[in-house]
C-alpha cells in the first residue's frame, strides 16, 4: 500500500489513490490478475486495498450478509478492505443478469446492520457509503458510532459523457476540466498534466480519488499525482471555478469541508 494514504474513522488506513475499474475492458479479469500478483510475491495482499459494493437489489436483510459473503468467497483474498452501500436505494432482488428497478422497502439502516455484520464477522475491514446527501449522511450518524467513510463525488462532466444518453443529456456541451484555462496554467507551471492537476487537487486535501483509465499514459500519470504540492493558491482558483450546479445541499458540503480536515473521507 503507498505511504500516501489516509486514516479511516474505523483505524484502517485508505490509499489516497485507487484504481476504478468500471469501464475498464474485461474489468472481471481484474481479481485474475490480482491473484496472480499475490501469488508470485510481486506484491502482498496487506499491501492491496480492494473496494466493492452491495448492489441496490440485496439491501434486504436476507439477502445482504449472504451477498457480501458470496462476493467475498469468489474473489478469495480473505476479507473486503472497504464495503460500500453505493446508492441509499434499495430495490427488488433480480435473477442474474436481470436488472430490476421497483423499489423496495429497506430502510438505509437494516442494509448498514449487515454491513456491520460483515465487519464483525470479519468478511469487511472497512464500511461506508456513496451518493449519500447530506441528510442521509446525518441520518447514519443517529445509529452509527462512527462517521461513514465515503461520500461520492465526480470531476466535471467527462465520466457522464461516457453514460448511455439518457444519462449524459444534461453533461453534453460542458467544457471537459482538461480544457479550463486556469488549470491548464496550474498545469504548466508545475509541469504537470491538467489531469494531474485535478486528481492532485483532491488528494492534497485528504480526498481519495479513483480514476479510472484504458490507456497506459492515462495511467502513469495518475501514479504521480502525490509527489508534488500546489499552492494555497492554486487550490483557491480551482475551488473558485465551482458554479453551484450541484442541487442545494448545504449539509453535504459541511461534510465535505469537514472531509478536507480528515474526519470523514470523500472520493470519487
Ligand atoms: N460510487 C459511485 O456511484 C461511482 C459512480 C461512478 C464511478 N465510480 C467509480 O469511480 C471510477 C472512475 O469513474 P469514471 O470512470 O466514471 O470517471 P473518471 O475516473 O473520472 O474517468 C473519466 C475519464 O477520464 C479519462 N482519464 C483518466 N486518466 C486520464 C489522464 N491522465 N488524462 C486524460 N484523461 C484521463 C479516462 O479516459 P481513458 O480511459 O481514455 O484514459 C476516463 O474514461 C469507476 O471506475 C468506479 O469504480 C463510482
Amino acid at each position: 500500500m503507498s505511504k500516501d494514504t489516509v486514516k479511516l474513522a474505523c483505524g484502517h488506513q485508505m490509499p489516497l489513490l485507487r484504481f476504478g475499474l468500471w469501464k475498464v475492458p474485461k474489468e472481471s479479469a481484474a481479481d485474475t490478475g490480482i491473484k496472480r500478483a499475490i501469488s508470485e510475491c510481486v506484491v502482498k495482499r496487506e499491501d492491496i486495498s480492494i473496494t466493492t459494493k452491495l448492489w441496490n437489489n440485496y439491501h434486504a436483510k436476507e439477502h445482504a450478509l449472504p451477498m457480501i459473503k458470496a462476493q467475498n468467497e469468489s474473489w478469495v483474498f480473505g476479507y473486503i478492505d472497504l464495503l460500500l452501500i453505493p446508492f441509499p436505494s434499495a430495490l427488488g432482488k433480480a435473477l442474474p443478469r436481470v436488472v430490476s428497478v421497483k423499489p423496495a422497502k429497506v430502510s438505509n439502516q437494516e442494509t448498514w446492520k449487515s454491513l456491520k455484520a460483515a465487519v464483525e464477522q470479519g468478511i469487511a475491514r472497512s464500511i461506508g457509503v456513496s451518493n449519500f446527501q447530506g441528510q442521509s449522511i446525518y441520518d447514519l450518524f443517529t445509529y452509527n458510532k462512527h462517521p461513514p467513510v465515503i461520500a461520492y463525488s465526480s470531476f466535471g462532466p467527462q465520466s457522464i459523457l461516457e453514460l448511455p444518453p439518457a444519462f449524459r443529456e444534461r453533461a453534453e456541451g460542458l467544457p471537459s476540466l482538461f480544457d479550463i484555462e486556469i488549470i491548464k496554467k496550474i498545469a504548466s507551471k508545475h509541469v504537470k498534466t491538467p489531469s494531474q492537476i485535478l486528481l492532485r487537487f483532491a488528494t492534497q486535501r485528504n480526498i481519495a480519488v479513483s480514476p479510472k483509465s484504458n490507456n497506459k499514459d492515462g495511467l502513469a500519470q495518475t501514479l504521480d499525482i502525490t509527489s508534488f504540492y500546489l499552492s494555497k493558491e492554486d487550490i483557491d482558483s480551482i475551488l473558485a471555478l465551482g458554479q453551484g450546479l450541484s442541487p442545494p445541499n448545504t449539509a453535504r458540503s459541511d461534510l465535505q469541508r469537514r472531509a478536507v480536515r480528515s474526519e470523514i473521507w470523500c472520493c470519487s
